[in-house]
């Protein structure tokens, strides 16, 4: 993670992987744009145009030329996903609806362009629609696929009884470093460099090294934020994930374990220590957002 940057964005290298946990997105023709929103802590999300997934229609209609061309779509958004959970869900929703009113609209556009709608929406926007596992520079925006063989990996996902704001986070990081070796952060080089060991691990298709691989420097931020977590990632460690993380800006954390097998037996360990929420076991990686039949048409 590099430093702020003068637009108020950190310059970053990380390796984005997607996990199946899904948010289910709806567009619909309206009289007026409008959204949605139910399922998982859906009182935390903004029914207006603050969010994102209307941002992201917004952003779309101006790119495809108007109102003319894009009507206005109710959005319905059944969410899995935790909010303000760091695992991208707001991005994900949004990622969904640029899907959805491209195909209601026939737009045309191809991934390429929905990517460059997608980057003006969030930073994480342009992974969500991509999915897998890919390296993500600029302010996470540009994005190459990590050429990585096919392994599946089973993760623990942990979820906080809490919730952290991102940008939060990203001032706490700052503050962190502003206060130096005293805090035991890295100042954080401007262009940062891709972590070799972590590449080396993917490219081996191998979840120990992998496991011993895994870092994030919003962790020191997430957790000075959120204490509980140090104990949430140790308890994790623990019990015999290959390794851990803060996912994104927190607070979840996520484990990786060996096996589906090993998986099933860290969740049920780290829900009975009482260290979290709840849990969940993913797998990754996963395309990004995907056309789901239309349940009134569909056989
Ligand atoms: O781009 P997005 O709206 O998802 O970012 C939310 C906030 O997270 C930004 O306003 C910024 O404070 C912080 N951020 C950052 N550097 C990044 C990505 C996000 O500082 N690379």
């Amino acid at each position: 993670m590099g430093p702020r940057r003068a637009d108020g964005y950190h310059g970053l290298v990380t390796v984005f992987h997607a996990v199946s946990l899904f948010d289910e997105v709806t567009a619909e023709s309206a009289g007026q744009d409008g959204v949605t929103v139910t399922g998982e802590g859906a009182d935390r999300v903004p029914a207006d145009h603050d969010n994102l997934a209307l941002r992201a229609v917004t952003a779309l209609r101006a790119a495809v030329g108007g109102a003319a061309r894009a009507p206005a779509v109710h959005i319905t958004i059944s969410k899995r996903i935790p909010v303000a959970a760091g695992l991208a869900g707001g991005s994900a929703d949004a990622a969904g609806a640029l899907v959805a009113c491209n195909e209601l609209w026939r737009s045309g556009l191809d991934h390429q362009q929905l990517g460059a709608v997608a980057a003006k929406v969030g930073s994480d926007v342009t992974f969500a629609l991509l999915g897998g596992t890919a390296v993500g520079r600029g302010r996470g925006e540009r994005l190459t696929p990590a050429l990585a063989p096919a392994t599946p990996y089973h993760w623990v996902l942990a979820f906080a009884d809490g919730h952290l704001s991102t940008p939060e986070v990203y001032a706490a990081l700052d503050r962190l470093r502003a206060g130096g070796a005293k805090a035991g952060a890295k100042a954080g080089h401007p262009e940062p460099n891709l972590d070799a060991a972590l590449m080396t691990a993917l490219r081996s298709g191998d979840a120990t090294r992998v496991g011993r691989a895994l870092s994030n420097d919003l962790q020191p931020a997430a957790v000075a934020l959120f204490p509980a977590l140090r104990k949430t990632l140790a308890a994790g460690l623990e019990l015999g994930a290959l390794g851990a993380l803060v996912s994104g800006s927190g607070p979840t954390c996520a484990f990786l374990a060996s096996n589906a097998d090993r998986a099933l037996d860290l969740a049920v360990s780290l829900s009975g220590a009482g260290v979290c929420r709840s849990v969940a076991r993913v797998t990754g990686p996963v395309p990004g957002s995907v056309i789901l039949p239309d349940p009134k048409t569909a056989k």
